[in-house]
């Protein structure tokens, strides 16, 4: 089979509920859309396995939930009033508008992020780049601010402006005091926050990929300003193979090159501290059933580089339209909170025990990961042609499918049949998210199972009305068990727990 592209995958996403176009019925709305009801259940659990895993499990990292309009001075000692811009491409004729560094790294394949618009004016000129759609010259370019604007207050001429965030992580800095005296947490720790981020992209597109509306899910990681380059877990990771492109192979045009951590350790290529986020992060993905083969870790360009950041790497996923980025690993050293601390006025240092002085903690790591490019990630991951049932079989984690349960009938026209399924049902369904079908055969019912990812199906038949057994059948094997009602739930919690086997859960039926 051809490779799925991102188009297929936006039509699938609709087709089966797991994402509209926002508002359709207006003809849309470039870089927004809507979660469906199998999406909603998908994001929803992607976001708490995130959660669960950065930081209900660890000790060393508490949770905020920061508003998204905040003051605006918080943007404005970040940076981003004076520095969050892109370039724009605008043609007089037509009123295409486009992103300088896309269209230039597609046109040409050179990388020109973070170069000022001269530069971009020149390459543009030297290489009689036109506009894509009517062939005429570009107008000069502009820096565009990608921060939305609004007010606050009834008075709209007389409110001071305001923004929604294009970013979750101020609001670690800028709350950076009050949670470290409430969770009396010690260094090196970290700060999480999930929840929606805006920009006012030049030109969204790719689906879910780049968005003007969108979700984080971000993590502060601080560490002493003298200890940044030992990190006390190296050896929970050091032997998790890594696919690395640092800059150097890079501008060597050399290929990315697989290795263990410890390997990577030894010839330099990489921080402890970024080894150490990027291989936590890669294999939260791939604990999740995401396929390694389709990672790597890049470092950024010099120029690359965002105004605040020491150095970069990006968590790549091999998307249908490339290796992109996934997620970002920068280390932003102590520029916010110095930052903040300038603009505010406010000391945001914390007492060092150890050495008795005042010290402002230094962010070896922000693993800053967006929740809709992590969704396409699992549905890339998860979709597969089954030749044989003729059908899609969207292999979901078990923790991330939208359905747990499909229960079902074997035949609807029996009343003792339907009356017991719907007994099953309401017994499962307080604990796992289920879902009851009885119309249509029931191959067409399991097939509409696999394509939306549920992970069991649960059917009740002439023998659930002499033994109170059911057949339940696993999603990715087809494979069945016969197994008692009582015994249901707690076989299910552990089937998606991964804590039992299937074929070890019941009786196989042949
Ligand atoms: N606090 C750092 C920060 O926001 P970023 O690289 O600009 O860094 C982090 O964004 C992540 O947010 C990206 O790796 C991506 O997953 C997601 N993201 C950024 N812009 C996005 C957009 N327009 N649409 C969807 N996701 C986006």
């Amino acid at each position: 089979m051809t490779k799925l592209t991102i188009e297929d995958m936006a039509i699938f996403c609709k087709k089966k509920g797991f994402v509209y176009p926002n508002s359709e019925i207006y003809g849309g709305f470039s870089g927004f859309w809507d979660y469906g009801h199998l999406g909603v259940e998908l994001k929803n659990n992607i976001k708490n396995e995130w959660w669960k895993y950065h930081v209900q499990s660890r000790e060393d990292i508490v949770g905020i939930d920061g508003s998204i309009i905040t003051h605006p001075k918080v943007w404005e000692a970040s940076g981003h009033v004076e520095s969050f811009q892109d370039i724009m491409l605008a043609c007089p004729k037509c009123k295409e508008k486009i992103r300088a560094d896309h269209f230039i790294q597609e046109k040409l394949q050179v990388n020109v992020e973070g170069h000022k618009a001269e530069e971009i004016n020149s390459i543009i000129k030297k290489n009689k780049l036109k506009c894509p759609k009517c062939s005429s010259d570009f107008e000069d370019t502009q820096q565009f601010n990608l921060m939305f604007k609004t007010n606050v207050g009834p008075k709209e001429d007389k409110s001071p402006i305001a923004y929604l965030r294009p970013e979750t992580a101020q609001l670690m800095f800028a709350d950076f005091k009050l949670v470290v005296d409430n969770a009396r947490l010690k260094l090196p720790f970290g700060i999480a926050q999930a929840g929606r981020a805006f920009r006012n992209e030049i030109s969204p597109r790719d689906f879910l990929f780049r968005s003007r509306e969108f979700e984080q899910m971000e993590i502060e990681y601080f560490a002493h300003p003298e200890q940044t380059n030992k990190c006390p877990f190296i050896n929970e990771i050091i032997d998790t193979e890594l696919n690395f492109y640092s800059a150097e192979m890079q501008q060597k045009n050399k290929k990315p090159v697989k290795m263990e951590v410890k390997d990577a350790l030894n010839q330099r290529l990489i921080s402890e501290w970024h080894a150490y986020w990027l291989s936590t992060e890669q294999n939260w993905f791939t604990n999740l059933g995401a396929k390694a083969e389709n990672f790597r870790v890049r470092q950024h360009l010099r120029e690359e580089k965002s105004h605040y950041a020491l150095d970069t790497w990006d968590l790549e996923y091999n998307f249908p339209f490339g290796w992109k980025e996934l997620q970002g690993i920068a280390n932003r050293t102590d520029f916010d909170l110095k930052q903040h601390m300038k603009f505010s006025g406010k000391d945001l240092s914390i007492f060092d025990e150890e050495t008795k002085k005042k010290i402002v903690p230094h962010v070896i790591a922000e693993p800053s990961l967006g929740v809709d490019r992590s969704f396409l990630v699992f549905m890339f991951d998860a979709y597969e042609y089954d030749k044989k049932r003729e059908n899609v079989v969207l292999k979901l984690h078990p923790k991330l499918a939208p359905v747990k349960v499909g229960v079902f009938p074997l035949v609807s026209n029996k009343l003792e049949i339907v009356k017991k399924a719907r007994e099953v049902y309401d017994l499962l369904k307080n604990e796992f998210n289920c879902r009851y079908d009885c119309s249509g055969s029931i191959g067409r019912r399991y097939a509409r199972a696999d394509e939306e990812g549920t992970f069991l199906g649960c059917t009740t038949d002439f023998d659930t009305l002499k033994d109170e057994s059911v057949t339940l059948r696993h999603r990715d094997t087809t494979e069945q068990i016969r197994i008692k009602i009582d015994e249901l739930k707690e076989t299910i919690r552990k089937l998606i727990n991964n804590e039992l086997k299937f074929e070890e859960a019941g009786k196989l039926v042949k």
